[in-house]
């Protein structure tokens, strides 16, 4: 059943989705027309509604990908479902896994990797500025609603990677989301567990020829690359007899590349 601070999506006609959460005597309106939240709580989710106008509505909870897409407070580029669902598998973050992640931005990523750690897990998840902190906290606090000093398995850190010391040997899994992360390949293996995989997002071929050349020259017989990688998602749409890819589709985000680190 629905209930006040739910956070809800409505699905219209033309399969716009609007996302808002559920308040005592509040309305959400758009272009055609209005509901009251008052008819929504207590009903269950995925009912049909219909608007002050008549449009139909449905009424559903949001998955964790149109949360981010629809929801989630931006500080900057987030990493796009596509891509997150790749680097949960490439990166084989497991539950109960001890994953460093840096730099976790708005948080869209950390809301993932602390769903697929479970709470025998442990997400450190770190960025080199305080805004980005507060907001990744927000984010994480509104979709498990939860205070941040509740989690047992996230700890958010302030630090700049070039700087910062980690522990020797310490870490499963890490992902690295920075403009430069051949600065910091030495920190990433030190702090990684033989065999331990990391993961780099970059948005461009240059980035990923940069990363790669320095881990070919002077980190052979430290780190094996295991793939570069380039995900592309095409959506398609059914309507009546007519079946066909959407005109449109999110053609670059980036590259991810995989590390494992060797003895
Ligand atoms: C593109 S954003 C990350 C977005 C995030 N992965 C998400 O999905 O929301 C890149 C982040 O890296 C942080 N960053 C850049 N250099 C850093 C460094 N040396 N140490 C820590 N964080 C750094 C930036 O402050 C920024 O928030």
């Amino acid at each position: 059943m629905l209930k006040e601070n739910d956070i809800v999506i409505a699905v219209d006609t033309k399969g716009k989705k609007y996302v808002f959460e559920l308040k005592k005597d509040g309305i959400f309106s758009f272009h055609k027309g209005k509901i009251l939240h008052n008819e929504l709580i207590g009903k269950p989710d995925g009912c049909i509604v219909y608007s002050s106008m008549s449009e139909k509505l449905i009424i559903l909870r949001p998955t964790l990908m149109e949360y981010n897409l629809y929801r989630l407070k931006r500080g900057g580029q987030i990493i796009y479902p596509k891509d997150v669902g790749q680097i949960l598998v490439l990166a084989d973050i497991f539950s109960g896994a001890n994953v460093f992640e840096c730099g976790c931005g708005s948080g869209a990523l950390s809301l993932y990797i602390l769903r697929a750690i479970g709470e025998d897990g442990k997400l450190v998840a770190a960025d080199v500025r305080e805004d980005m902190l507060k907001i990744a906290k927000k984010n994480i606090e509104e979709y498990y609603k939860k205070p941040i000093e509740e989690f047992k398995n996230l700890e958010l850190k302030l630090l700049d990677l070039k700087q910062a010391q980690l522990p020797s040997e310490y870490f499963d899994r890490v992902i690295i989301d920075i403009n430069d992360p051949w600065e910091v390949l030495e920190k990433i293996h030190y702090t990684l567990k033989p065999s331990g995989v990391a993961c780099f997002w970059l948005p461009t071929v240059l980035q990923v020829f940069n990363l790669t050349d320095k881990i070919e020259k002077e980190f052979q017989d430290k780190i094996f690359i295991q793939g570069i990688y380039e995900t592309l998602q095409r959506e398609w749409r059914k309507k009546e007899i007519s079946l066909r890819p959407k005109d449109r589709m999110v053609a670059h985000t980036g590259f991810l590349i995989v590390i494992r680190k060797i003895l």
